[in-house]
Parts: C-alpha cells; structure tokens; sequence
C-alpha cells in the first residue's frame, strides 16, 4: 500500500514512520513536513507550507493518510494558531485526499474528543472527528490518546509531571487512565491505514496501553 503520512517529525508520527518504512506491506511513505526528514529508498518527504498546501490533482493519491500533526496552546500561541495546525490542518488535507481518491484516513485525535467538550483542546478534536465523518471516505479511524508517553526531543514540563503521577499511580488506574505509549498508538495508527475496515471506528486509549 500507499502511504500518506503528516506529522512524520513528531513523537507519534516518527514512530508511525519507522514502523511504516519497516513493514513489507508499506510500499511508499509520502510524508509532507516543514522540516526536512533523513532520506530513505521508500519515503518520499517533500517540505511544505502547510498554509499553502498542494493543490495539483493526484498530488495526495495514496490508499491512506495518518494524520498525527498537533501543536500545543504554549507552542501556538493563541486559541486561533492552534485550532488551525489542530483543525485547519488535517481537514484540508483530508479534503484533498479525498479529492484525489483516498479510501482511508486514520487520525491521531485525543481522549475526551467531542464537538461539545467542555474544553476547548477537546472540542477542537471533537470538530475536527464530527468534519472527517462528513468527508465520505470508506475508512475512518480516530485513536484517541490519552497522556502520550515517550522521548521528546524538547521535554513538556506539565507532561512529565503529568506521566511522573499516572506511572505512580499505575497499578491501580483503570485501563483508559494510563500513559499510552507512542509506539503503541503508532502501531494502531498503521494498522488502521493497512486494514482500511469499512465505516467508521474509534479506538480509545484503554486500547492502547
Ligand atoms: N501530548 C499528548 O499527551 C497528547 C495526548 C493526546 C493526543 N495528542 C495529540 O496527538 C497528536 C500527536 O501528538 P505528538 O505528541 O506526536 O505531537 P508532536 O510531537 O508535537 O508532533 C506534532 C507534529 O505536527 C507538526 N506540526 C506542528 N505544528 C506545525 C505547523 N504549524 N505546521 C506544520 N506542521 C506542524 C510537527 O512538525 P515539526 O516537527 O516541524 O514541529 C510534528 O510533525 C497531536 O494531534 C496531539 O494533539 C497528544
């Protein structure tokens, strides 16, 4: 299969990369990014201005796109700046995608995404999940993550505080409260886009401890 990846530089999206670039069933990675990625015989990473993203007809054919591209509110800056990398984003790519015939697309979304969530780092996922639904793509995957566990090149502060608790508090957390690695929501992400399962599914994060 083809593949689309965006968000290949991340700590998700390296992960959802190297898996790809190892598996016999992944005949080529078009991975889109802003910064340049290390060259590979089966991945093609062309740096984009995501604000100005291409638009030539058969630019996004693939047979699935992975989505893990996010910013943080610190990182952004304001509600506007991440709505549109969180948002903005992902749904014009969908839209291209599909335009281009695209039967699958699996997203990276997060625990607690509804279009009506209380709060607005989950509401924008919930928006963004309520969109894709409305695109028409034969196969749709949300994986919602909870805290991400893994090695960032830049530590978040709130974050390793926030997986110093939940591993204390491990052993006695229910399944959908724990740290879910990024290698594990990764795997989950690939093997979405490698199956394409008809309809719509969501895998929660007490599926991906
Ligand atoms: N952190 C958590 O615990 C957590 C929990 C649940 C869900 N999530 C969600 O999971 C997804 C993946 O998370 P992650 O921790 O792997 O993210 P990450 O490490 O911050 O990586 C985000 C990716 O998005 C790209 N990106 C960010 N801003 C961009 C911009 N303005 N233009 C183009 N590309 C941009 C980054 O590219 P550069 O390398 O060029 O910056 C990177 O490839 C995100 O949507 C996040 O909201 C996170």
């Amino acid at each position: 299969m083809q593949l689309v990846l965006v968000g290949a530089t991340g700590l998700v999206g390296r992960h959802v990369l190297a898996l790809a670039l190892a598996d016999a069933r992944v005949r080529s990675v078009l991975a889109p990014t802003r910064t340049p990625l290390p060259a590979h015989p089966r991945l093609r990473a062309p740096t984009v201005d995501f604000d100005d993203l291409p638009q030539t007809p058969g630019w996004w054919r693939a047979d699935a796109v992975v989505c893990a591209l996010g910013t943080t509110m610190r990182v952004a800056g304001s509600r506007e700046a991440f709505h549109r990398v969180d948002h903005d984003y992902p749904l014009a790519i969908a839209r291209l995608a599909h335009r281009d015939g695209v039967p699958g697309f699996v997203l990276n979304s997060a625990k607690g995404a509804h279009p009506r969530a209380p709060f607005f780092y989950s509401r924008t996922k919930g928006e963004l999940e309520q969109s894709l639904c409305a695109i028409g793509f034969d196969s749709l995957t949300f994986v919602r993550p909870g805290l991400i566990g893994g090695e960032r090149a830049q530590p978040r502060a709130g974050e390793q505080w926030a997986g110093r608790l939940l591993a204390a508090l491990h052993p006695v957390l229910p399944r959908g409260w724990r740290i879910n690695p990024a290698v594990t929501i990764a795997a989950q992400l690939l093997e979405a886009a490698i199956a394409r399962r008809p309809g719509v599914h969501v895998v929660e994060s007490g599926a991906l401890t």
